[in-house]
């Protein structure tokens, strides 16, 4: 079973399954390519030392992400035993596969073994082709090693609204604990349906994508449209801008929304442009945590991510919601 942790000194922190968790996390997607940079493992552990120890001590990852489980690991064997540090990961099933409890229970061994632990905090199972049913006996399997001790808590991975209804109804409130989806000001998709399901059966939503790989921040206030293949940006900037351009809107309503997000951090403390969008998420009931992708222990500068997460936190101020809902709505 899984270790108790230790009490965090992150400052806003909510209950997922059996662990109490921080409310914005560190994601590992951006160890997956050079595009992010590159560091020693010893530079990497420290990076990832420095924000445990100031409360950012939860890490999403998947075995996809390049080396980070690994890289996890062997952080955690840095950890003196009364330390611990919360690791999510996935299980993404991209091809049609037959999940007997020999696929499932090794695919769970494999990660507990990369991870250095005895049961895997979260596994966050991810199922392609839904017309394939063999998640649920997947996820049945899931149920009995978690039982057994190797997998503390079952969460999902961009799992839409009607299959995450099925899954909760069929297994039981209770056994998945979260679903990882895409959320910020530009993707409003879970408010639709997913939100609803979320509280019906006490799942939270972890959500990625709420600084669009970076561009919801100061440094693309009055910049000009970037070329996705000419210029420096990084593939989920890539991504992203695909997202503002063709299924939001476009760059100059893009820029509309940046002055209005710095209009209010100046009202606020001088909070940044990223402060107010991940707070924006964070003030969903339904949303359990954001993930913030971290360059930064990569570049081993801990300053950014910490002192742009820090004053995301600890701050209410509901009504100006409806200054962004206004604008978001009216495009
Ligand atoms: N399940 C999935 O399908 C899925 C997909 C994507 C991501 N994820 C998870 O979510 C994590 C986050 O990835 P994402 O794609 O959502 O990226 P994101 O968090 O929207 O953006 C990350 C980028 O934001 C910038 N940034 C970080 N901290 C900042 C701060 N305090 N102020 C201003 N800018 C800041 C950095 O870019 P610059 O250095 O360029 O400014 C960083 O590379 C991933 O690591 C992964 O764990 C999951």
């Amino acid at each position: 079973m899984s270790r108790p942790r230790s009490p965090s000194p992150s400052r806003e922190t909510f209950v997922l399954g059996p662990h109490v968790v921080p409310r914005i996390w560190v994601g590992l997607w951006q160890l997956s390519s050079s595009a992010w940079g590159t560091a020693s493992t010893t530079k990497i552990h420290d990076g990832m030392a420095k924000h445990a120890k100031l409360g950012y001590d939860a890490f999403d990852m998947a075995d996809h992400y390049g080396a980070a489980e690994s890289l996890f690991g062997g952080f955690r064997k840095t950890l003196p035993s009364t330390t611990t540090v919360f690791g999510a990961t996935k299980w993404c099933v991209f091809r049609q596969i037959d999940p007997s409890r020999t696929v499932v229970e090794c695919a769970v061994r494999d990660r507990i073994e990369r991870m250095n632990t005895q049961s895997v905090d979260l596994l966050q199972f991810h199922w392609q082709d839904y017309s394939d049913m063999g998640y649920l006996t997947a996820l049945r399997i899931l149920q009995d090693l978690q039982k057994e001790g190797l997998v503390s808590a079952v969460g999902l991975c961009n799992f839409d609204a009607v299959h995450t209804n099925e899954i909760c109804a069929q297994f039981g409130s209770g056994f998945i604990v979260s679903n990882q989806v895409q959320f910020s000001l530009i993707d409003t998709r879970p408010l639709h349906g997913m939100a609803d399901i979320c509280e019906r059966h006490n799942v939270k939503l972890l959500a990625y994508g709420t600084l669009c790989g970076g561009f919801l921040a100061d440094k693309w206030l009055q910049q000009p449209e970037p070329e996705p293949y000419t210029g420096s940006l990084t593939p989920s900037q890539r991504k992203y801008l695909d997202v503002i351009l063709k299924a939001w809107g476009n760059w100059t309503l893009f820029q509309t929304l940046l002055v209005v997000l710095r209009t209010i951090g100046d009202r606020h403390g001088g909070r940044s442009i990223a402060n107010i969008a991940i707070r924006w998420v964070l003030d969903h009931p339904f949303v359990g945590a954001v993930l913030i992708g971290n360059d930064t222990i990569i570049l081993s500068s801990k300053r950014r991510f910490i002192l742009g997460t820090h004053k995301a936190l600890d701050w209410e101020f509901p009504n100006i919601w409806t200054t962004i809902s206004m604008l978001t709505d009216s495009h």
